[in-house]
């Protein structure tokens, strides 16, 4: 990307400084200016690490934030441990043996406590991390709203009923991200995600053997590695979201689309004689528009926040309440 747009985009990201934020409170890009002058470079180094050992990690970490914010606000809800009495969200049907990178989160907290204890929300630190993976891969940066809570409780329902599924028609994907406060065109952009990661066979075992937009060879491909007698019960085998460069974060998943290789039937949604078409083929010939769509669709989907009388904290330990 042209750097005068990578320094617009960070420009353009960071307007508005105050946004409404969790629980009464306010967002702001300064917010740990005076509080944690580190967490950002802390945060930027654990990362790199992390994504320097597994690409793929980076692409963990997006979706992490992704499944937080959806449920009920990025309130870092996602991060908690069930117990005896509690029932949280990694064992939702979205995240249970799929989501991945809570071990990073919880070595990134560790690392910003040794510098500014009690000082630094979960939430905030997965905004961020999240931020950086998409970097550290090739996309775009941009500035974080920061001074989120984290929530002192979890919703595996919400879980189970605010995240859309790999099987979804593109009215389900509109609506769904609408009632997030999230337009079709953010829904779209964000779905550029994609162009990163992995997923398990179970995820798109129905479009590989039932879908009739797909295209032969790719599914013949995909086939390979996942056999139509793994049905869709729980085939764990992995294939790249994005089938030429799942590590690299750049527009040939919207390429893809256009030639019929979405890899979830959701995917190719986006691209099917809908109304996310047009804009399929404006995101795939012009990097740098998609490149501010989606940052910009981050920023909101990173300002969701729950609900006014929501109980939070700042965590000390990203798994479990104070
Ligand atoms: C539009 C609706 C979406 C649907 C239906 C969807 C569905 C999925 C599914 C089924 C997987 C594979 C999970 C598995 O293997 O069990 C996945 C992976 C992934 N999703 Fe989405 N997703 C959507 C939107 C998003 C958004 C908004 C983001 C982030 C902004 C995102 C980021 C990712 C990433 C990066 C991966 C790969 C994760 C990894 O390799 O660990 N997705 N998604």
């Amino acid at each position: 990307m042209a750097a005068a747009v990578r320094c617009f985009l960070m420009v353009a990201v960071g307007l508005a400084p105050l946004l409404a934020g969790a629980a009464g409170g306010k967002l702001s890009t300064r917010f740990y200016d005076s509080k944690c002058p580190s967490l950002q470079s802390v945060v930027r180094s654990a990362t790199a690490q992390a994504v320097a050992a597994e690409p793929r990690m980076g692409a963990s970490i997006l979706r992490l934030f992704f499944h937080d914010c959806f449920v009920n606000g990025c309130d870092a809800s996602i991060l908690l441990d069930d117990t005896a009495s509690f029932t949280g969200e990694k064992n939702a049907g979205p995240n249970a043996n799929s989501v991945r990178g809570y071990d990073v989160i919880d070595a990134i907290k560790a690392q910003v406590e040794a510098s500014c204890s009690g000082v630094v929300s979960c939430a905030d630190i997965v905004a961020l991390a999240a931020r950086d993976s998409v970097n550290l891969l090739g996309g775009p940066t941009w500035t974080v709203q920061l001074g989120r809570r984290d929530a002192l409780n979890a919703s595996q329902s919400a879980a189970n009923s605010n995240l859309p599924g790999p099987g979804s028609s593109l009215a389900t994907l509109i609506t769904m991200f609408g009632n997030k406060g999230l337009s079709p065109r953010d829904m779209t952009a964000l779905s550029g995600a994609h162009t990163i990661g992995h997923a398990r066979c179970t995820t798109f075992h129905d479009r590989i053997y039932n879908d009739a937009n797909i295209n032969a060879s790719f599914a013949a491909l995909r086939q390979q590695t996942c056999p139509q007698s793994s049905g869709t019960g729980g085939d764990a085998t992995l294939a790249p979201i994005d089938v030429s460069t799942p590590t690299w974060f750049d527009t040939t998943y919207f390429e893809n689309l256009a030639n019929k290789q979405g890899l979830f039937h959701s995917d190719q949604e986006l691209y099917n004689g809908g109304s996310q078409d047009v804009l399929v083929r404006v995101y795939m010939r012009n990097p740098d528009i998609f490149a501010l769509d989606f940052a910009k669709a981050m920023g909101k989907m990173g300002s969701l926040m729950p609900s006014a009388d929501t109980p939070t904290e700042i965590r000390l330990d990203c798994k479990k309440i104070n």
